[in-house]
């Protein structure tokens, strides 16, 4: 039979496309669980040199898979190549940690991609193109490619922070015997760091307050809190290599959600703050937004914080400003 797409194909764009994350996101992509089960894409993946010869490996196995909706397939290591006309793209390419180190050790190996791949997406990709930061330090790595691609909107340059939602939502179902999907309205606040702030005050499980529902302040303190921000590093130990399928799953619900819409739902995105919440303009804060389909947010106001809450904003937020500090001089 012959086959028939109403919808013209996008074209979605991937760094580390050969990398543990990438060899996960990029079938889950071509397959429609990204975009959509009838929104044909184009895919340009991305790798350095040396990554080239693995990156031929995926590309055939992508082609093995039959995908129907994958229309085209091209791999380089030439930016504005890669970045042709994309509309969304998903930065994965960038070194990742080992045991003993934090997000931000990685600051000078991976920042200055993220300078060179902003201005190739600043001249190549599409109008009104799309951008999911994913290799660490994330937020700050966000920072350096808006203020390397002027003519891109910055506020569709977004730090992925929707793996931290994920595992909080995980531990609050676990602990409270439900689904993940009777958990709604948990936040993370600030960074993709062991700063951030997971915070249940305003949580739902099956629609009854989640501090009501746990009661259980120590837990959420020295269990819940220590988890959440620093189960990359658990898994660091655990697997040997960073969380890989889980990331890229999480990437996956991202750009789902943000071009879809979720209503009502509440999702942690980092995008540059305006000084909502008392932030500093210009940093790559989460904050809770809902998505409302094609790439619209609105940011959940009114949210209150205790003291323990005002604290741990302050911390995470000093924690940005030195990132920011430490890229000055790529930002021109
Ligand atoms: P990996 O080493 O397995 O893969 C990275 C790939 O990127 C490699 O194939 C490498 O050749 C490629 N690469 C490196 N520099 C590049 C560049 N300039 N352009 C294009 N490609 C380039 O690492 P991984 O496990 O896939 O992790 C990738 C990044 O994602 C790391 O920085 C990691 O810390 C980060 N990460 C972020 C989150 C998050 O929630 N934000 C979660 C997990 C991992
Ligand atoms: C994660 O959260 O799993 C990633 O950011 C990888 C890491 O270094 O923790």
């Amino acid at each position: 039979a012959m086959s028939s797409f109403a919808k013209k194909p996008k074209v979605v764009s991937v760094t580390g496309a050969a990398g543990a994350i990438g060899y996960s996101l990029v079938i889950r992509i071509a397959s429609g669980e990204m975009l959509g089960k009838d929104q044909p894409v184009i895919l340009k993946l991305i790798e350095t040199e040396p990554g080239m010869k693995p990156l031929k490996g995926v590309m055939m196995e992508l082609q093995d898979c039959a995908f129907p909706l994958l229309h085209g397939l091209h791999g380089t290591a030439d930016l504005e190549e890669g970045f042709g006309d994309a509309e969304h793209c998903v930065l994965v390419g960038a070194r990742p940690r080992g045991p003993g180190m934090e997000r931000k050790d990685l600051m000078t190996a991976n920042a200055a991609i993220f300078e060179t791949q902003g201005k190739a997406i600043n001249k190549a990709a599409a109008k009104g193109v799309s951008v999911l930061v994913v290799g660490n330090p994330a937020n700050t790595n966000s920072l350096v490619l808006a203020a390397n691609a002027p003519d891109v909107d910055s506020s569709k340059v977004m730090a992925m922070m929707r793996l931290d939602q994920n595992r909080a939502m995980g531990q609050i179902a676990e602990k409270t015997g439900c689904l993940v999907s009777d958990v709604e309205k948990v936040v993370i606040w600030g960074n993709h760091s062991n700063n951030q702030y997971p915070d249940i005050h305003h949580a739902t499980v099956k629609g009854e307050s989640a501090m009501k529902v746990i009661n259980d302040e120590a837990w959420m303190k020295e269990t819940f809190i220590p988890r959440v921000q620093k189960r990359g590093a658990e898994i660091i130990s655990a697997r040997g290599a960073s969380s890989a399928a889980s990331a890229a799953s999480s990437a996956i619900d991202h750009f789902r959600d943000y071009v879809y819409g979720t209503g009502d739902m509440w999702h942690s995105i980092a995008i540059p703050s305006k000084g909502e919440y008392n932030t500093t303009p210009g940093l790559w804060f989460s904050l809770p937004r809902k998505c409302l389909g094609d790439g619209k947010m609105e940011l959940v106001e009114g949210l209150t914080f205790n003291a323990f809450g005002e604290e741990m904003m302050k911390k995470v937020e000093k924690e940005l400003i030195e990132e920011r500090d430490a890229v000055k001089h790529l930002l021109p």
